[in-house]
């Protein structure tokens, strides 16, 4: 039997096959972030299509960290429980394990979205976003470590499978570990073990709110292409320093943030999706949107990196060598191959994975029954933009 359909655990979660779907953020909760009809049938085809795992697309833990995409899940209010609970006893009844993903958006929303000021380690705008932020006090740095642990005591009463921490894709908490977004010159910034701090602080206030037995997952950036971002050497040491606080299950390898573009989602650069869905883009006047076009896109092209399939194992093969909580990594992996070699090779627990079950939720199965051997999607990247304005959706899978 291929190595694909073997189980294997996530702490106390165990987990029927490697394959797990990454969070992937589906504009499908209602105006006040609760979880809704649409999400759960959304979810329902991973279950159906065999997937070990759902990580939901990310839920904000506070409205300071709220997203400006589409129709973001909270988990800000015990009020919402029940609606996450609803979610996750539907999953439950199929057969399906659920994580909830919890964030804070950090620099990389609007303050017209969340009502309050930006929050980051430094007053640094993002390329994207362009809004500059607040530089976060000490007491305000605390409160979103309590928001993270209260977010995950309510995804525990909700009945989710377990919580992952997101630190990666330049939200707030990436933010910090990144020298490119944090300047700061207290104990939250300048070294390796500063940068951590809120990291740390958060994965011990979360596990202690959870307790040991849940699952607790952190989701870090192995690489970021900016002069100062985050490097494999460094993500390597950060997975240790996750690892060694004793209250983190497991690791997804990520990279990239916003402002470099499609570096997280290699693939093709979708210029024309991005002036149809993405604000601000879609919004302007055609003469800018002309003018965009010509000058400015043609040079971000330029410096997207390549589509070589599982573009962070080469990083997660170096960090499962040195630490020993269960390794995913996510980015760019489509063949069954691939998968196979990557976790027979020991390179990798698991793989996830978020455009090709956008398009085929049920890709465990077909992999299964060898009716499939690679995924469909063609990294379009249309999914992605479109995500600013548009519940999730593949634009291939209609045509
Ligand atoms: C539409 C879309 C939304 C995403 N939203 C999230 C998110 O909420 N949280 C997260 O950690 N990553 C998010 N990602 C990134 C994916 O989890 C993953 O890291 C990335 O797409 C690379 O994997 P892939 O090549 O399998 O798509 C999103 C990706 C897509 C395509």
């Amino acid at each position: 039997m291929s190595i694909l359909f073997t189980e294997a655990d996530i702490g106390s979660m165990t987990i029927p096959n490697r394959m797990i779907r990454a969070a992937s953020h589906e504009g499908l909760a209602d105006s006040r972030g609760r979880p809704t009809d649409e999400q759960f049938e959304f979810y329902k085809g991973f279950v159906e299509g065999g997937i070990g795992l759902i990580i939901t697309g990310y839920a904000g833990i506070m409205q300071s960290g709220k997203s400006a995409l589409y129709h973001m899940t909270m988990i800000d209010s015990d009020n919402l429980i029940s609606h996450h609970k609803r979610l996750v006893d539907g999953i439950h009844q199929l057969g399906g394990k659920i994580v909830l993903q919890i964030a804070h958006c950090g620099r990389q929303t609007w303050s017209k979205v969340t009502g309050e000021p930006l929050q980051a380690p430094s007053a640094m705008p993002c390329g994207f976003y362009q809004e500059m932020p607040k530089e976060m006090s000490e007491g305000e740095i605390y409160t979103v470590i309590e928001n993270f642990a209260k977010a995950a005591l309510r995804a525990k009463e909700s009945g989710y499978d377990g919580v992952q921490i997101h630190a990666a894709h330049g939200y707030l908490l990436s933010t910090f570990l990144s020298c490119y977004s944090n300047k700061r010159e207290d104990r939250w910034g300048g070294g390796m073990e500063n940068r951590f701090r809120i990291v740390g602080d958060t994965l011990r206030a979360v596990k202690e709110a959870v307790g040991k037995d849940y699952p607790v997952l952190i989701k870090i950036n192995t690489f970021e292409n900016t002069p100062s971002g985050i490097k494999p050497e460094e993500c390597i040491q950060f997975a240790m320093m996750a690892a060694g606080t004793g209250c983190c299950d497991a690791i997804e390898l990520s990279c990239g943030t916003n402002e470099d573009g499609f570096v997280m989602t290699r693939g093709k650069f979708p210029t024309d999706a991005i002036f149809k869905y993405m604000r601000p883009y879609c919004e302007y006047h055609p003469a800018v949107k002309f003018l965009l076009k010509t000058f400015v896109v043609p040079f971000k092209k330029i410096r997207q990196p390549p589509f070589a399939e599982g573009y962070n194992l080469e990083t997660a093969a170096r960090v499962k060598k040195v630490i020993s909580l269960p390794v995913i990594t996510v980015g760019g992996i489509r063949s069954k191959r691939f998968m196979e070699m990557a976790i027979d090779e020991g390179k990798t627990d698991f793989i996830s994975m978020a455009r090709p079950l956008i398009r085929e939720p049920d890709l465990a199965n077909k992999f299964k029954a060898g009716v499939s051997e690679v995924a469909l999607c063609d990294n379009c990247n249309e999914c992605v933009v479109a995500s600013d304005t548009k519940p999730i959706q593949c634009y291939k899978k209609k045509t």
